[in-house]
């Protein structure tokens, strides 16, 4: 393992950190920051806009808003995808996507009560991760075509019956943080927040990218604000007018 790097990939070692006994990080005994500013922006920005288009994915009334956070998810998983590919350490794919093998090996270990220590994300909560990114791609997919009128009923079908699986993956995510949590003795949600685990010194990464994270959030803020300049009165759907929109949901729409 090598000494913590800099650059804006944290260059360093491209093998993800072995696998220890978590009491052996437990004797290490440090915070180190591990989650660089711009995963844990994406991060809090996914969960926010996901519950925000799935708060109004009934109602014709806010329709905009609906439609506006689902470009945002896609936004932010294309981001994440780069910064996947670019990003410090533990935020690259290289470093926490596994093999059939290493994910079997930790689901068993977890449940002997024996868990593996990984610095970064566990092999089996990737899983989720790796779920979520691409249903998010899908159901964002089928939304924009829906709304654009490029299918039929079914499509608003697709649409639906997608989210609802997201729905499910992402219970199943925050399922997973909470009993990692507790069998790894660590506060996950916390570390997305501050950005810090427990862990050697040579694992940690050196820069939070700050300045990532202000422009991502810039990026979506302004987006945002574009978009509610094109709000039309009624709030509904941009420049559209309503007798055309085909793509609704009509299932409680009381507003
Ligand atoms: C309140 C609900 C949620 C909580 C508390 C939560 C918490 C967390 C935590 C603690 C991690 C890091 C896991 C680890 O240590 O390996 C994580 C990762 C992740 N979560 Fe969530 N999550 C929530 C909801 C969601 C939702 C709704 C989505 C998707 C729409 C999502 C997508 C992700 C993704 C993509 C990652 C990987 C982060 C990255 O590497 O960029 N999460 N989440």
């Amino acid at each position: 393992m090598s000494a913590p790097s800099a650059s804006p990939a944290d260059w360093s070692p491209r093998t993800p950190a072995a696998p220890t006994q978590a009491c052996a990080a437990a004797a290490a005994g440090r915070r180190i920051l591990v989650w660089d500013a711009p995963v844990r922006v994406f991060h809090w920005l996914m969960v926010a806009s996901f519950a925000g288009a799935w708060l109004t994915s009934e109602s014709e009334r806010f329709r905009l808003l609906h439609v506006t956070l689902g470009y945002t998810m896609a936004g932010l998983v294309a981001f994440r995808i780069v910064w996947g590919l670019v990003g410090t350490r533990h935020a690259r794919f290289s470093n926490f996507v596994r093999g059939p093998a290493a994910v079997t090996r930790h689901f068993r270990a977890m449940l002997q009560g024996r868990p593996e220590q990984h610095t970064g994300h566990n092999p089996t909560g990737t899983l989720a991760i790796l779920a979520l990114l691409g249903l998010t791609l899908a159901v964002t997919a089928t939304g924009w075509a829906g709304f654009n009128d490029l299918g039929g009923e079914w499509l608003k079908e697709v649409h639906e019956a997608v989210a609802s699986v997201m729905l499910t993956v992402a219970g199943i995510h925050v399922g997973g943080v909470l009993f990692g949590s507790w069998i790894e003795r660590e506060n996950l949600v916390r570390a997305m927040v501050t950005g810090r685990k427990t862990g050697r010194p040579q694992d940690a990464i050196r820069s939070a990218w700050r300045s990532v994270a202000l422009l991502m959030l810039a990026a979506v803020l302004a987006f945002w604000w574009l978009q509610w300049q094109s709000a039309p009165a009624d709030g509904g759907v941009s420049g559209r007018p309503a007798d055309s929109v085909k793509f609704e949901h009509h299932d409680h729409d009381a507003d």
